[in-house]
């Protein structure tokens, strides 16, 4: 395809987020499958059905620039989704499933935080105002997402990969049970470390 004007290039990327939203229509409910937390689950299904949404919004975006609503490999989203399932393919103890799925989640959010981003502001700037509206949506939706996210894995995950994988560190023939910690036993660990670091 020729692109010599914005409307050209604001076509084509919102191609590529078409392609992209219709390629997460199918990796999220994997990524809901394979996850161990109930909330992370549940933010893959939520998100899932919002991608639904966002699907949804471009189609009525192509039918007003009476356009065929028709993707365009996202060669991007393809790698990242490829990627993921590489982190899935390897041995990867339960400890820390949740925490590579968040940070192949955020991954995603990324790129379409970056793509809505610039096709909002082409809308903006070609004066397609309704269009501008229903992709500042979806930019928000993505946003919220990258930030539930981020609290998922700042109140548990991480700590407890980090909590696992220093257990297993300290004892190497105690027998991974891969369970949640509880609040309590996170904070304990958090207040031992900070310790440490003061003594050291
Ligand atoms: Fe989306």
């Amino acid at each position: 395809m020729k692109l010599t004007s914005l409307q050209d290039l604001y076509l084509e990327e919102l191609r590529d987020l078409y392609d992209a939203e219709n390629q997460l229509l199918k990796a999220l409910p994997k990524m809901a499958k394979a996850a161990s937390s109930t909330e992370l689950k549940d933010a893959f299904e939520d998100h899932l059905q919002m991608t639904e949404e966002h699907v949804d919004r471009l189609e009525q975006i192509f039918e007003r620039l009476g356009e065929k609503p028709k993707g365009k490999r996202c060669k991007a989203m393809e790698g990242l989704i490829e990627e993921g399932k590489e982190f899935l393919a390897e041995n990867v103890h339960e400890s820390v499933l949740d925490a590579g799925l968040i940070s192949a989640a955020q991954k995603v959010e990324h790129y379409e935080i970056a793509g809505y981003g610039c096709v909002r502001t082409y809308a903006e700037q070609l004066g397609f105002e309704e269009d501008a509206e229903l992709l500042q949506e979806t930019l928000d939706e993505e946003k919220d997402t990258d930030e539930q996210l981020t609290d998922i894995a700042v109140e548990c995950i991480n700590v407890e990969a980090e909590e696992e994988s220093e257990t297993e560190e300290e004892s190497e023939t105690a027998s991974a049970s891969g369970k949640k910690a509880t609040a309590g036993k996170q904070n304990a660990k958090v207040e031992e470390e900070e310790e440490e670091e003061e003594e050291a």
